[in-house]
């Protein structure tokens, strides 16, 4: 009875608002007096809109109820479409996480607790994975996560406010199982960080092998631990220079045969093909 009640008073003051005057979109525009406390529009405002949904486990169910299933003004006429312009609006991937104004970046940061920090393990190295990668083919976020189809997908939203962690793609290349350490956000047993083996017996090319596998070092990273020496990716760590395993080279010899990976100073020059899940050699 009592929601009853505010939604009539709302809806009512609503109408007469919007019959009344021009809405202006203007985020900094004076607040409305409603159904909202004031502040609803101001990001620094503790009853900000944003904070509300995020309150709300991320929720925005009971806000379809008054402005409508597509979120374009409903019965109270007020449209979160005039600044959430995206296709979806506020449900659009770069809404929560990601850059608000950049849709092609739906990745953090900024983290859900807008952090930007890559020392906070909400944002750690999404960037040099997915947008910054100077060495790998590109990745997706099916290497370390299901990707949801929308907001409502099942296993997105979660009641921890933490991204589940389930790798697929190339991070499980070979048949690896690798492993995220919540408690101290290192990264275990990956095929991209050189959990990887090959083997003499099933290889083209025996000769160049000087045991009967060639491996990796399986290097075990800290997702949000950063150093100027970059000691992290470094040419060596995930594998040696050249592997375990294979006859040895110095660093500049390596175009000679892995012609296109890397040139003759010892530069990805192709990183469509380094870290793509194959061996890359001899022009292939
Ligand atoms: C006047 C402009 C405006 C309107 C109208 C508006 N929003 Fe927003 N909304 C924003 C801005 C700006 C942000 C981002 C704030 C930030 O992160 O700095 C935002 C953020 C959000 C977020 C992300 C919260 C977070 O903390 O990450 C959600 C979800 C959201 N809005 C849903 C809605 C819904 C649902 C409606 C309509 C009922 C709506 N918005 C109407 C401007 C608006
Ligand atoms: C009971 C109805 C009702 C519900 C539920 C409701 N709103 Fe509103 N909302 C209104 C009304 C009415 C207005 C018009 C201004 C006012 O009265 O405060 C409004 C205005 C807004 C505005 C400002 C729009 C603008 O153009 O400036 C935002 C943002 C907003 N609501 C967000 C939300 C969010 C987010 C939710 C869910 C957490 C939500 N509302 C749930 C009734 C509702
Ligand atoms: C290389 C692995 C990897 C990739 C690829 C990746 N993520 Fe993540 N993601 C993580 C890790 C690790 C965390 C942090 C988990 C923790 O400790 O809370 C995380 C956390 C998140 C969070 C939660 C942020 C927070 O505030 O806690 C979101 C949202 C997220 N990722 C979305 C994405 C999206 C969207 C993509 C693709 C565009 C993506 N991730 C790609 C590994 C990855
Ligand atoms: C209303 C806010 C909101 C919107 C919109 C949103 N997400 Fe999320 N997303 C979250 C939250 C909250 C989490 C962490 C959930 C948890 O506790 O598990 C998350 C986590 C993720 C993760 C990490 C894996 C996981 O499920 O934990 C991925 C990937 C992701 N979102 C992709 C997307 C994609 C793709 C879209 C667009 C279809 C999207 N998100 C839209 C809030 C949102
Ligand atoms: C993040 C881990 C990682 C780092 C750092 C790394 N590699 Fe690799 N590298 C791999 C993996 C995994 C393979 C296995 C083949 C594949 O999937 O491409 C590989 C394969 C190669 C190959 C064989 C060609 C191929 O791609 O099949 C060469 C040559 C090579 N790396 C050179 C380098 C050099 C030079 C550096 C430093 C610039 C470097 N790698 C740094 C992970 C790494
Ligand atoms: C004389 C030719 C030759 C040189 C020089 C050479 N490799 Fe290789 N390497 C090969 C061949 C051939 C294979 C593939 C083995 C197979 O097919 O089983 C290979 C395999 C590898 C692999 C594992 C499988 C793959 O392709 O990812 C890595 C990593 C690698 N080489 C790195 C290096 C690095 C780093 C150098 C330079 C220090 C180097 N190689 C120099 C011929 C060479």
């Amino acid at each position: 009875m009592k929601y009853i009640i505010i939604f009539i008073t709302a809806f009512l003051t609503s109408v007469i608002l919007i019959s009344c005057s021009d809405i202006n979109e203007d985020i900094t525009k004076p607040e409305l007096p409603g159904y909202h406390e004031k502040g609803i529009n101001n990001p620094i405002s503790d009853v900000f809109h944003g904070k509300i949904i995020r309150d709300n486990n991320w929720s925005m169910k009971n806000c379809a109820q008054c402005h409508a299933g597509d979120y374009s003004g409903g019965v109270v006429q007020a449209s979160c479409l005039t600044c959430h312009t995206q296709p979806n609006g506020p449900e659009a991937c770069n809404t929560c996480h990601g850059d608000f104004a950049d849709p092609s970046r739906i990745a953090p940061p900024r983290a859900l607790n807008e952090s930007i920090d890559k020392n906070y393990p909400g944002v750690g190295a999404h960037v040099s994975h997915l947008y910054n990668n100077k060495i790998g083919a590109d990745i997706s976020c099916s290497n370390c996560h299901i990707v949801p189809s929308g907001l409502y997908s099942e296993g997105h939203l979660g009641d921890d406010n933490k991204a589940e962690i389930n790798f697929g793609a190339l991070a499980i290349a070979q048949g690896v199982s690798p492993n995220y350490n919540f408690q101290n956000n290192t990264c275990s047993d990956t095929y991209c960080h050189g959990n990887f083996v090959f083997y003499r017996d099933s290889s083209n090319s025996p000769w160049i092998y000087t045991a009967p596998t060639m491996r990796g070092n399986n290097f075990l990273v800290k997702w949000n631990q950063f150093d100027p020496s970059g000691s992290q990716a470094q040419c060596g760590s995930c594998h040696g220079i050249p592997p375990l395993g294979h006859q040895p080279y110095t660093i500049t010899e390596c175009a000679n045969c892995h012609t296109g990976i890397v040139d003759n100073l010892g530069n990805i020059s192709d990183r469509s093909k380094h870290i793509n899940g194959v061996i890359n050699v001899f022009g292939n």
